[in-house]
């Protein structure tokens, strides 16, 4: 690993708004909140940074494997004295583990990596199995929300929406949409120069059965 990686990593894992496998918490606090948001595949934290910013009595939790990365939104958390955003260093696939004291209103998966290749498809954050664990994350009220710049990764959120038959909300071309889609991410900023049109969806996982 660099070493400004590596300086990031460690000092990441100090931070009282950080979790991670090697440094677990139940959550319990969580709880204190009446509005609890999750962002999957954070990265640099940011979009979860604005979202607990903006919305001081919301419980934030950003997710990645990438502590190095978690490190920006946590530091600007810690600097700005945010109580209500904290990340957790954690493969998708274990959430389930380690978030059962926690029933999540909103779930938010920003500019995942669309895995282009077929033989990638199952790596894709929207992919059957990581449907089902958004599903028992979430309350029964509680709704999916997808950012992205790819089409592929939009066709594809389209594609499981009709094999589940999900019911859903397209905002890609309303002029209005729930607000936290503006808050921006890193990937997001950078899509944003190269002049790509954001894809918008929302969509809830109420009648969702694994096949
Ligand atoms: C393309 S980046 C987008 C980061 C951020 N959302 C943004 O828009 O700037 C995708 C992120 O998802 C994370 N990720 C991918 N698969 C993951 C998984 N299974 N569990 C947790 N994080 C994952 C990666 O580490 C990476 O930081």
């Amino acid at each position: 690993m660099a070493r400004k990686k590596l300086i990031r990593f460690k000092k990441a894992l100090e931070f009282n708004n950080v979790f991670a496998l090697e440094k677990l918490t139940d959550f319990k606090f969580a709880n204190q909140f009446s509005k609890k948001v999750l962002e999957i595949g954070c990265g640099h934290g940011l979009f979860s940074y604005e979202y607990a910013k903006e919305n001081p009595d919301t419980f934030v939790l950003g997710v990645d494997v990438k502590l190095d990365r978690i490190f920006k939104g946590a530091n600007l958390a810690q600097n700005d004295g945010l109580t209500n955003l904290y990340f957790f260093r954690c493969p998708v696939a274990f959430l389930i583990d380690h978030l059962k004291n926690i029933d999540f209103d909103e779930i938010w998966i920003t500019f995942p990596d669309p895995h282009s290749k077929l033989s990638g498809i199952k790596k894709r954050l929207i992919f059957d199995f990581y449907l089902k664990i958004y599903k028992d994350l979430l309350n029964d009220d509680g709704s999916v929300y997808l950012k992205t710049d790819s089409v592929l990764m939009y066709n594809y959120a389209l594609f499981q929406i009709q094999k589940f038959n999900l019911e859903f909300v397209d905002f890609t071309f309303l002029n209005e949409y729930p607000k936290p889609f503006d808050y921006k991410t890193i990937f997001e900023m950078k899509y944003l120069k190269l002049g790509k049109r954001i894809k918008r969806l929302k969509f809830n996982l109420k009648g969702f059965i694994l096949k």
